[in-house]
């Protein structure tokens, strides 16, 4: 149904997480009606990237055995998964990623895809904390890096949105790469967000075609 020509990086996510990525949308997959309330005030460019993830979402659940189950818009704009199914969507410039497992072998998932390029200058301090910008002084990646800590935030907020159930600031989360074994951990530095929670995520990092790919897992 889906083809695609880049994978994701191995290793990224467990074996028992369903994990599909597309740079190419099957011309016959079609939304289920579920799914289309959504999509009427779409621009063009903007219902081609949420078709295109509900695509591979839609083969991700095919892969855990719930072949044609929608997977409808929620009223906060995280997608709706199948009851004891966690998952989550990303897409950029044309590829599309989904992620899903049962409920027995994550209790939540985030995932996210951004350009594998400097992160404007003007945004780092925005979306870095003063800790993470210190930590990148004189690496001359440091605002490529700046990209990957803002996707690294990203996939967590997916990942801990059904816990927090708020917006969290970009500065409320401290991201600590570890580029040696392609992981990351993050802190909270709010006080109604649980350290315990951030403890428990997974985070993991890696490229394909001209990507940073970021996910997060809790199990
Ligand atoms: C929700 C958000 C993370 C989406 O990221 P994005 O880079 O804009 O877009 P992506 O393509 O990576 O992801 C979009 C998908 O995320 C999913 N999504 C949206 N809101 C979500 C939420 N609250 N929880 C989980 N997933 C969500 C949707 O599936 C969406 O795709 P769709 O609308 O086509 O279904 C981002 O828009 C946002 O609001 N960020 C602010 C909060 C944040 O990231 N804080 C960082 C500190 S933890």
């Amino acid at each position: 149904m889906l083809a695609s020509r880049i994978t994701l990086p191995e290793g990224l996510l467990p074996d028992r997480v369903s994990c599909i990525i597309s740079n190419q949308l099957a011309p016959d997959f079609a939304l289920l009606e579920a799914e289309e309330t959504t999509t009427a005030a779409m621009v063009d460019k903007r219902r081609r990237e949420f078709v295109h993830g509900r695509c591979c979402a839609r083969q991700a659940l095919a892969n855990l055995g719930y072949p044609d189950c929608p997977v409808p818009v929620g009223e906060d704009r995280a997608p709706v998964w199948p009851d004891r199914v966690v998952g989550s969507i990303s897409h950029c410039d044309g590829t599309a990623t989904a992620v899903a497992a049962h409920i027995e072998n994550a209790c939540s998932l985030g995932i996210d895809l951004e350009r594998c390029e400097a992160l404007d200058a003007a945004l780092m301090p925005m979306i870095c904390r003063r800790e993470e910008l210190a930590r990148l002084d004189g690496d001359e990646r440091e605002r490529l890096l700046g990209k990957l800590i803002f996707s690294a935030k990203e996939s967590l907020f997916k990942c801990i949105w059904p816990e927090v159930r708020r917006f969290v600031d970009f500065q409320e989360v401290e991201i600590r790469l570890n580029l040696e074994d392609n992981s990351y951990t993050a802190r909270p530095h709010a006080a109604d967000l649980p350290a315990g929670l951030f403890e428990q995520v997974q985070g993991r990092i890696g490229q394909t075609g001209g990507l940073w790919v970021t996910a997060a897992f809790r199990s």
